[in-house]
Formats: structure tokens, sequence, C-alpha cells
């Protein structure tokens, strides 16, 4: 019989004259807001600290959107035994309380969808219906993984006559989980919900510039009934704070979201084990990418032109699943690159506020800085086929389009994560998917084509998580496309797909001779 589909969130629809209302009444709410402090949440209690960290709006960096308390390595200490004293509670839970608690979690998202939209675009410079989409996917993430505990709960039955043997879950302990600023709201609910309807006491340790979001978060969690102890925020530094609670003997799992750098450094770090651990880590790293789209002869010219631009500029490129190499074959590659570069022309470069904007700004000015300087490089290696002014103000970079890039150049090696583009010429179709897997990262692949067997030998060769044809690259929905790389694009089951919450989970067997 036919599954019945997971039911999504639907997004915004901006063109109801009400909604759009709605989004400019939220605006003006959330800047009432702007410059609140917002601190740790430790066993319940928001805790005063001595460091503090000044939030900024991208699009306009003088604009301080929140002030975040940074929790101290005593103060994380402190988090961790509440943690620990917190375990056996909430392990007892039924998973259908636990999952109730996310319902209600993703019903208040639904009620403040508006709030946190403006949040997301004031405090990460994304774009108002990019933002919105992030808040259905973390709506989608609550439910979805409130139904994923109740289906796993049910475990396993393998019986014989005289012996009973029972497949079940149970938690693993204490969850940390490290998100990043990209996306701010619907990853730090996917990995943070996901820990704790599995029965795990959790810590969210959101990205330093995206802790704003990550605060309300936490204010939803809370507002939903996630007891003290259960569900803390601990905002803070990474290099220090996450450092230490990775490397802590109380911790059993770490759900890692960012850069291959870091999420290397953590899977070694947590493989230490720590004087008075008894167990081993578990960690998931979900990394970065250097996602290909595939041109071939016999693609639909104007639907590629659309894939690629939205799938490399939008969000500034600034999104794991983000398009940075579009590889052509000779035989349409110069119509492609032209019309390419037209289309990516009339994108409005500027701030995210700004209906009318389809490239915001990037998310600070260590990433703008670092941008810059792939752009020198690729003026050094390739041939610059589009440089678009970036406008005043923020830390804004318009869109940049190199052609003639080598297969093994730095731009077309490395992750940008900005809005930046490389296109490289492939003799034919077979040199177009081995250039395409000539990285060292397997996350999104895209490739446009009307030819069944170049179709075939994508699905079967390209080396991605997440390969689309005929479509863009970004944009996963729960569910319909559980999301997840491999090779250095990461370790881990897919989010929002059906293997995601084992990862948080010890299975165990009782077998009762009768
Ligand atoms: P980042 O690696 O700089 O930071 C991620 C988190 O790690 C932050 O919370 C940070 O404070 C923390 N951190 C930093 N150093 C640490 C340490 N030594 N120990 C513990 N924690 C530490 O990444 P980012 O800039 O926030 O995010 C962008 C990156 O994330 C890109 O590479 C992107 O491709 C990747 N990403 C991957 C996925 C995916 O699903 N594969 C999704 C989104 C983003
Ligand atoms: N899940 C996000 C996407 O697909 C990263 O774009």
């Amino acid at each position: 019989a036919a599954k019945r589909a997971f039911p999504n969130v639907a997004d915004t629809d901006y063109a109801d004259k009400n909604k759009r209302e709605k989004a400019q009444e939220a605006f003006r709410i959330v800047r009432g807001q702007l410059g609140k402090t917002y601190l740790p949440l430790v066993n319940g209690k928001y805790e005063n600290t001595s460091e503090s960290f000044d939030s900024v709006n991208p699009s306009n960096p003088k604009e301080i959107v929140g002030k975040i308390g940074l929790l101290s390595v005593e103060q994380a200490e402190q988090a961790l035994k509440a943690a620990k004293a917190a375990f056996p509670q909430w392990r007892k839970k039924s998973a259908k309380e636990r999952a109730d608690i996310l319902r209600k979690a993703g019903d208040l998202m639904e009620q403040r969808r508006a709030e946190l939209c403006a949040w997301i675009v004031l405090e990460v410079g994304k774009p108002l219906p990019e933002a919105d989409g992030e808040v259905s996917e973390a709506i989608d993430f609550c439910r979805y993984n409130a139904n994923e505990i109740e289906r796993l709960d049910k475990g396993y039955n393998y019986d014989l006559a005289g012996e009973t043997n029972r497949y079940i879950y149970q938690p693993l302990g204490i969850a940390l989980v490290i998100s990043p600023w990209n996306f701010p709201f619907a990853i730090a609910t996917g990995m943070t919900v996901a820990a704790l309807v599995a029965g795990n006491c959790t810590l969210l340790k959101p990205a330093e510039v995206s802790s704003v979001i990550a605060a309300k978060l936490a204010e939803i969690l809370v507002d939903a009934g996630m007891p003290p102890g259960v569900f803390q925020f601990v905002p803070g530094r990474g290099s220090i704070v996450g450092e230490y609670m990775v490397k802590h003997p109380d911790v059993n799992m770490i759900a890692f979201t960012g850069s291959q750098e870091v999420g290397c450094r953590i899977y070694a770090n947590a493989a230490i084990l720590q004087p008075g651990q008894k167990h081993l880590k578990r960690v998931i790293a979900e990394m970065g990418g250097k996602n290909a789209i595939i041109i071939d002869e016999s693609a639909d010219l104007d639907q590629a032109v659309a894939g690629v631009v939205h799938s490399a500029f939008g969000y500034s490129g600034q999104k794991c699943s983000a398009c940075s190499r579009v590889i052509a074959v000779d035989s349409v590659y110069d119509t492609f690159v032209n019309r390419l570069v037209e289309v990516t022309r009339s994108l409005n470069v500027g701030n995210a506020e700004d209906p009318s904007t389809k490239v915001g700004p990037v998310v600070d000015s260590k990433a703008r800085d670092r941008i810059r300087e792939y752009i020198a490089k690729g003026k050094e290696e390739a041939k610059l086929a589009l440089e678009m002014p970036s406008s005043e103000g923020g830390y804004f970079i318009g869109p940049v389009i190199f052609s003639e890039v080598s297969p093994t150049a730095t731009i077309a090696q490395e992750e940008i994560f900005g809005p930046v583009l490389a296109c490289i010429r492939a003799k034919d179709f077979p040199e177009a998917l081995q250039i395409a897997n000539g990285t060292n990262f397997a996350l999104t692949g895209g490739l446009y084509s009307r030819t069944p067997s170049h179709i075939e030998q994508a699905t079967a060769e390209f080396e991605v998580g997440n390969l689309y044809i005929n479509r863009g690259i970004t944009g996963a929905i729960v569910s319909r496309q559980p999301f997840g790389g491999f090779k250095l694009s990461g370790v881990g089951s897919k989010a929002g797909g059906p293997d995601y919450l084992l990862q948080f989970l010890e299975p165990r067997v009782v077998t009762e001779n009768i």
C-alpha cells in the first residue's frame, strides 16, 4: 500500500497582501526589540555572564541585533552536571510525552513564524522568502521527529517458539549540539529536537553570530515544556567552551553541522578517551560542499540557467548545498555561460530586508574578506566573466562568475561559501562527471539533461548525497529529500530521513527463554 506522505507545512505566500502586511508588522515589532541581552539557560535559569558578544545586522553592521552572554567553562561544567541530573527522569518519559512537546514547539513556531522570519533576516541577512522556508523546515523537523520516535519506540519483535526477542531503543545520555549560522533556525532545531525527543538531555551551542535566533528557539522549547536541565542553551565561543564540552567525559554524543575544518577537529577531540569516561562518543559531523551542476548537450538551457542562478546566488551562496561549480559540455558551454551572465546581472544586491533584494549581504566582515581573497585568487586562475558591484553599508558582495576554470584550480576545489561561481568546460558528459567527482566533497550535485543514459549514469556514479536532476540543488524538504553528504562532506545519516533518529539512540536486545 502507498505510504501517506509526511504533511510538510506550507511556506508563506507573500503574493497575499495580508501576509506581506503581517511580515512588515513583525519587522516593526522586532525592530523595537533590537539590542536586548540574551543569556545562557542553565538548569532552567538564565545565568549572567562575564563576557558578551554583539550580534549585528550584516546588512547594516551598526545595528546591534542582540547582546549574547557567553558561557564560561565553569558554567558549562554546571550545565553538564544539570544535564546528568535531569537524564534519569527525562529518559523515563514516554515517547509520546516527549513527542507531544515537539509538536507543541512546532505549533509555537507556526504562531511566531512572521517574527522568527524577521529575526533571521536581521541577524544573518537572509532574504525573507528564504528565511520563511527555514522556519517551515524547523516546524517540519519538530513534527517529523515526533512521528519518528513514536515509530521507533515500537521496536522490533523477533520471537520464536519458546523464546522472545525484543529489539528496543534507549537514549544515549547527554547530547551536545553545535550548530552553524547559515541555517540558524532550521539546523539548530533539527539537531536539537532529534536529540531531545530520543530522550537525551541536550545542550545547544549555536554559532556566535546567530545566537539571537538560537535564543528564540530556546524560548520556544521552554514554552513547549522542556524541563530544566533537559534542554539547555549554552552560547559561547566555539574554540573555548565548545571545545571544552566536546572533550568532556560526560558527553555521550555530539551533533555538529559546520565547516570541514571544525568538524574534523571535533571528530578527533571526541575520539580521545578522557579520564573517567566509560563510553566512546558518537559524532555526527555534517560539513561543507563544493557542489557541481552538470549541463549536457541535451539540457533545457532556460531551465538550467534559472536553476544554477538560484542555487549559486540564493543566500549569497552561503548554503552547504549551494552550487559553486558549473560543468558544461563544450557544445553548449559558450551559450550557457553567456546566458548565465546576463540573467545574473539582473539580480538586485542589497539589504536583506528590502523585498526586491535577491542577493543580500554575507554574514560578517571575516566572511567578506575571505570571499574577496578567493575572488582575487580566481582572477589569477581563470577568466572573469562577471563581477557585480557590491553595495555600500553592509557586508555586501555582488555575484562573481569565473569561466574557463581549471578543474584543479583553488576556486574549483575549496568551499568559498559566497556568491562566487566557477564555470568549467568539459569535452563531453563522461568528462563532466569525472570533473564533478574530482573534489574531496560529496554533498549535493545536479544534472540538466534530457538524455536517459546520462541520467542513469549520474544516478549511479555522481558522488553526492543529494542528486537533483533538472532542478536546482538547494532547498531539500524534510522527508521528501532527506539531506546529507559523505566523503569530506560529513558523517551521519540524512537529516529529515528515516535513519536520522537512530543516531541519537542505543539499540538493545532482550531475549527471554520461556
Ligand atoms: P563553523 O565550523 O565555523 O562553526 C560551526 C559551529 O562550530 C559554531 O557553533 C562554532 O562556534 C563551533 N565551533 C568552532 N570551533 C569549535 C571547536 N574547536 N570545538 C567545538 N565547536 C566549535 O561553521 P559555520 O561558519 O558556522 O557554518 C558554515 C559551514 O557549515 C560551511 O562549511 C557549510 O558548508 C557547513 N554546513 C553544512 C551543512 C550540512 O548539512 N552538511 C549545513 C549547513 C552548513
Ligand atoms: N538543507 C539545506 C538545503 O538543502 C542545506 O539547501
